[in-house]
């Protein structure tokens, strides 16, 4: 056993795993690209003042989960908690705003948040975040909450629905709050301490509270469906009359409210059966005011994130069959000093005919031919000492078990007919 193990949190994906990466991965990529995005990446860590503008000082992201420290230059510094504040940033600093809009950016890479570790729940986790930024149109949330579902489709999730809830806009949403904390202050004594605090901090997150003690008072509590701007209700109208024309599966779920500070209008969740306490696969929304509040100019966008690990906790628990990833098709065994420094020279021929080759590197032929089985190669090439003389190779074909030999300057031809050709 070794003095080391790996953070509380964090997982190591061995290579048995990395199939299923490889084709959550494609799927989403592919996905992003016939949907028009373009990839972005940013980097891992950023100014800790660029989260804590950008998801809100008041949030349990940035008041609990970060990971924040100095560097060695005193600046402070956090591991990203989220893809969308990193983006906005890139777009601001990078002068995107130049040109047409909207502009589609997607991003994968791993996430960190000092959360307590649970089933589909780490430290450090991968998302696959879409943003489109610079359009006001119900159509962009859409287009956000279809690339959402067909994600989860395509990976053939079964029993998906939408949640959704519009939480308003600067004009309207302040009337809001001032209705659900005059309601809560009429039940004051009845809800748990961190509404409380809540109350004071950030009233909205009252509604997603989960202590029993709270439901009756959240059940009566004001909706903001009631109180949205013109604007806003028919900003939330006109999206719901596509999700209904599309006959997607939704629910408007006025407790919906999300743990991050700048979305306004829409905000969504899809959720999918059969996969216990994590209902929510992914989540996302509009965020009409972070362009400006981060800097930039008044700036309309929203997007969406989903965690991967859940997907691929699922797939492995459903035993989803994934392509198994390619491997050298060919592996040189040989026997005996002298025919290693002919093989050597047989593995560069073969590899600068673009073929990929392994080298055995054990002595005897059998622990050879394991390790060809083990790397799942289609021929070995033996070279003995009567093959050295001749000007020969033995091709060993793994399926068949049969061997022919073939001539030590045809070989790289015949190997590359037959990978352009199968039989
Ligand atoms: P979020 O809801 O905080 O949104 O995270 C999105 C998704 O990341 C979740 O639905 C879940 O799949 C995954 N996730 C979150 N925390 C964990 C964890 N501790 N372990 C494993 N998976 C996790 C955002 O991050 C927003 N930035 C989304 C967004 C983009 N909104 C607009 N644009």
């Amino acid at each position: 056993m070794s003095d080391y193990s790996r953070p509380k949190g964090t997982q190591d994906f061995l290579p048995e795993v990395q199939p299923y990466w490889e084709y959550v991965r494609t799927i989403v990529a592919d996905l992003a690209r016939e949907y028009g995005f373009e990839r972005i990446d940013t980097p891992i860590f950023e100014t800790t003042e660029l989260f804590a503008r950008g998801v809100g000082d008041a949030t349990d992201i940035v008041e609990k989960e970060m990971y924040s420290f100095e560097d060695r230059g005193g600046n402070p510094i956090t591991l990203r908690p989220e893809f969308t504040a990193g983006v906005v940033r890139a777009y601001i600093e990078n002068g995107l705003r130049v040109q047409p809009k909207p502009i589609k950016l997607y991003s994968i890479g791993p996430i960190f948040r000092h959360e307590q570790p649970q089933a589909g729940r780490f430290r450090q986790f991968h998302q696959f975040n879409a943003e489109i930024i610079g359009t006001p149109s119900p159509l962009a949330d859409l287009e956000i909450m279809l690339l959402a579902w067909d994600l989860y489709d395509r990976l053939q999730f079964r029993g998906l629905s939408f949640q959704l809830n519009s939480t308003g806009c600067p004009t309207c949403r302040p009337r809001y709050v001032d209705a659900l904390v005059a309601h809560y202050h009429t039940h004051q004594d009845r809800i748990c301490e961190d509404c409380q605090r809540r109350l004071q901090r950030n009233p909205l997150r009252v509604l997603d509270c989960k202590q029993a003690q709270c439901q009756p008072v959240i059940a009566a509590a004001p909706k903001i469906s009631e109180h949205l701007c013109d604007d806003c209700a028919g900003h939330f109208s006109e999206l719901l009359g596509y999700l209904d024309a599309l006959g997607k599966p939704f629910t408007l779920n006025h407790r919906l409210v999300r743990g991050l500070d700048y979305y306004t209008k829409t905000v969504f969740e899809v959720w999918a059966e059969g996969i216990g306490a994590q209902a929510a696969v992914c989540g996302g929304g509009r965020y009409d005011g972070l362009i400006a509040l981060l800097g930039g100019p008044e700036t309309p966008a929203v997007g969406f994130a989903a965690g991967l690990e859940r997907i691929i906790m699922v797939m492995e628990a459903q035993e989803v069959p994934v392509p198994p990833l390619p491997t050298p098709p060919v592996l040189i065994a040989h026997l005996g000093a002298v025919t290693r420094l002919e093989a050597v020279r047989l593995l560069a021929a073969l590899r600068e005919a673009g073929i990929g080759v392994q080298i055995a590197m054990s002595k005897s032929l059998k622990s050879q031919l394991r390790q060809a089985d083990k790397a799942a190669a289609r021929w070995v090439l033996i070279l003995g000492g009567d093959e050295l003389a001749r000007g020969e190779v033995t091709v060993r074909d793994m399926a068949s078990g049969s061997q022919q030999t073939i001539s030590r300057e045809g070989i790289v031809a015949w190997i590359s007919e037959q990978l352009q050709h199968p039989a």
